[in-house]
């Protein structure tokens, strides 16, 4: 497999192989669809080149008109979008893929993920692991995975995660479940890394 250098940055290997950049950016939240697309045009200019959207986001859009007018080749972005509860399932996940990517303007995306483990995920990593067989998704993963669920997913699966994006900063550590991920080489990806500003979601340490 060749090699990308995502412009100098530090890469991580995930468990198929595939280099994912260190950094990334998350659009979570950015609802205004201009300021999203100017925000994903500077981060790329910044020298960010991992996007992170999600259906439930409803700016994949504003993401894939940024990811075309950035001046960067489509290739050397990491571009991650995930399927949201609603279409967790074998039936409906397909057809949540190709609106995704539809509206990313993309033609495979590099990573896709379960959002939260609930309705059936195993049915729809049955579906996930269908459009990476056949190259439209080069590495799939889960969100939100405890232990619990992590292993209904194995006893179902064929092929393993390469993450799992689970929240994570100082004051909320999930050792136990970093340390399950670890041992099962998946990587651990933070959400939320720098925690809310807001005082009322602080929580205690875990
Ligand atoms: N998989 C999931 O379930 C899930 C869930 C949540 C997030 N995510 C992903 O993770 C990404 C990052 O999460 P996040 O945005 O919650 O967390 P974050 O990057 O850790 O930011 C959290 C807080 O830091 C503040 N902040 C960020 N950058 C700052 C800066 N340069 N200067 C001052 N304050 C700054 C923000 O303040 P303000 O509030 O004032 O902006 C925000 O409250 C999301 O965009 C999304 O892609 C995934």
């Amino acid at each position: 497999m060749q090699k990308k250098t995502y412009a100098g940055q530090p890469v991580i290997t995930l468990n198929n192989g595939v280099d994912i950049p260190a950094l990334g950016f998350g659009v979570w939240q950015m609802e205004d669809q201009q300021e999203c697309e100017n925000a994903v045009i500077k981060a790329i200019e910044t020298g960010y080149r991992m996007i992170d959207t999600a259906s439930i986001y409803q700016n994949e859009t504003a993401v894939g008109n940024a990811v075309k007018n950035s001046g960067i080749n489509r290739e050397e972005l990491f571009i991650t979008s995930k399927l949201w509860v609603q279409d967790t399932s074998y039936e409906k996940a397909k057809g949540a893929f190709q609106r995704t990517v539809d509206r990313l303007q993309l033609d495979y995306l590099d990573m896709y993920l379960i959002h939260w483990p609930y309705a059936d995920f195993t049915g729809a990593w049955r579906a996930m692991e269908e459009l990476y067989q056949e190259g439209k998704i080069k590495a799939i993963g889960v969100c939100n995975f405890p232990e619990d669920k992590m292993e209904e997913l194995k006893a179902a699966a064929t092929i393993l995660p390469v993450i799992n994006q689970i929240e994570l900063h100082p004051i909320f550590q999930q050792k136990e479940l970093q340390r399950y991920n670890r041992e099962n080489n998946i990587i651990t990806q933070p959400w939320s890394p720098l925690e809310t500003a807001t005082p009322d979601c602080w929580r205690m340490p875990n």
